[in-house]
């Protein structure tokens, strides 16, 4: 793929730019109180010549040159070397809590899948397996480069406290990301806070307990806004000087900048143009915007495809929104006429992917459109046909949500949108946890 280096954070919504350069560069400045429609997306600049990754089986180090994170850190007088490094050595102190450090993730054609599906030889389904990456899932990649940016700014002097009165991190989530943000915190032993809906509990109360994150329940209350409260929650922490620690772009820009580090991997493993489509399942949507980011710097001819359930689907009816009034690309100026908070009770087997509102919802649209890509809408039969045959027919111990991805891919099947010659990637990106193996027939 052609090389490129980050230039700088500009706002979808209303184009503020702010250079890459900037410490703790977490939200556009104009998202205040009252209007949290901004988001800013990592701009890149091309670069001379074929993109050569460093030889390593970490995938944050061999990708490092395009990463946002190595140019802040090359902006403060870091040489090459130590950049790399100072990637390996945080890996390492991940490694020592996670058991493992970052390393690529397989990914392989699913022979028995692809039969189930009507592949032909041609076509079939290449799974991308994130059970074992850090912390069960992909999530912990887009904190990752939050966690450099945060010790990078620590260690050269860029951040107004001393590293024993560091302010805590904060998280809204309940499932994957509160464990892979608890899990890089432990690691560096920095304190964190979690807001999980009120009904959490089992295996990753749990796990969030062993990690020793503090753990903050947020149950829904008469005078809260539209939206998910645990958002709210969050957000007033982060207001009262906690810094943001999540896998929302809107919330912390820089969860995008390891996002896309998933897409380098596929486009590394099999090729640029191996794949017609990537069908990825969306909840806040930094991933499938990490993953349509990277697609689209690489100009890659692979469609991107999201997938959200019946449940719950606040980006599908986004993006019909932006096609009505101006376009799907570049919508984020018309934010309000696009994106709002689901107005049902969102639910699905696939529980991990009920945000009620798309947060990425811009990058994604515009991935989307750059591939000529769509959402897709999975009745709740295809999230629970596909955890079966998930497992069924492959080895891999995904989660419901992990394999929600799939769910989409079976309702495009059954539609005849996707041609039996077809190569689809799709992202088992959840660990199964506390939730009962489904019946295989
Ligand atoms: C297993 C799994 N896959 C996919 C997603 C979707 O990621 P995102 O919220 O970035 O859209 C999530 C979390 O929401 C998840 O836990
Ligand atoms: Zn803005």
């Amino acid at each position: 793929m052609h090389a490129v280096v980050a230039g700088r954070l500009r706002c979808a919504s209303c184009g503020t730019v702010v250079p890459v350069a900037t410490p703790l560069s977490w939200r556009c400045p104009n998202a205040i109180d009252g209007d949290r429609h901004h988001v800013l997306l990592i701009e890149s600049d091309d670069a001379d010549g074929e993109f050569v990754p460093d030889q390593s089986d970490n995938p944050f180090v061999a990708f490092r040159r395009m990463l946002a994170w190595d140019a802040f850190a090359a902006s403060t007088g870091m040489s090459d070397d130590d950049r790399r490094s100072f990637i390996e050595r945080t890996d390492d102190l991940v490694a020592s809590v996670a058991g493992t450090g970052f390393r690529f993730t397989p990914v392989a054609r699913e022979s028995q899948l692809s039969d189930e599906l009507g592949f032909g030889a041609a076509g079939g389904v290449w799974v991308k397996d994130e059970t074992h990456n850090v912390a069960g899932s992909h999530k912990a990649r887009h904190l990752f480069t939050e966690l450099l940016h945060l010790l990078l700014a620590e260690s050269r002097g860029l951040v107004p406290w001393a590293p024993a009165t560091r302010p805590e991190l904060a998280i809204a989530s309940c499932g994957n990301a509160a464990i892979a943000a608890s899990t890089l915190a432990a690691a560096v032993r920095w304190p964190i806070r979690v807001f999980v809906p009120q009904s959490a509990d089992g295996i990753v109360i749990e796990t969030l307990t062993s990690l020793g994150a503090t753990i903050e329940r947020c149950p829904r209350r008469d005078d809260d806004p539209p939206g998910d409260p645990c958002v709210h929650r969050f957000r007033k922490r982060v207001a009262a000087g906690a810094v943001p620690f999540g896998v929302q772009g809107t919330e912390n820009a820089w969860c995008l900048d390891g996002g896309r580090v998933i897409g380098w991997e596929f486009i590394h493993q099999l090729d640029r143009d191996a794949l017609t489509h990537l069908v990825i399942q969306v909840g806040g949507g930094a991933c499938a915007a990490g993953i349509g980011e990277a697609l689209m710097l690489a100009g890659s001819t692979t469609s991107l495809v999201a997938v959200q359930t019946a449940g719950c689907a606040p980006l599908e009816r986004a993006w019909r929104m932006a096609a009505s009034t101006g376009g799907t690309a570049n919508a984020g100026a018309r934010w309000s006429k696009c994106m709002w908070p689901w107005e049902s009770e969102p639910t699905s087997l696939a529980d991990g992917i009920l945000d009620d509102e798309t947060y990425d919802w811009v990058a994604v649209c515009n991935a989307m459109t750059a591939t000529r890509g769509c959402p897709v809408v999975a009745p709740e039969s295809d999230v629970v046909a596909a955890y079966a045959m998930a497992h069924r027919c492959t080895t891999i111990d995904v989660s419901p949500t992990g394999s929600a991805g799939l769910a989409g891919l079976i309702t495009m099947r059954s539609a005849e949108a996707i041609a039996t010659d077809a190569r689809v990637g799709i992202v088992f990106s959840g660990i199964r946890r506390g939730v009962d193996l489904p019946a295989l027939r």
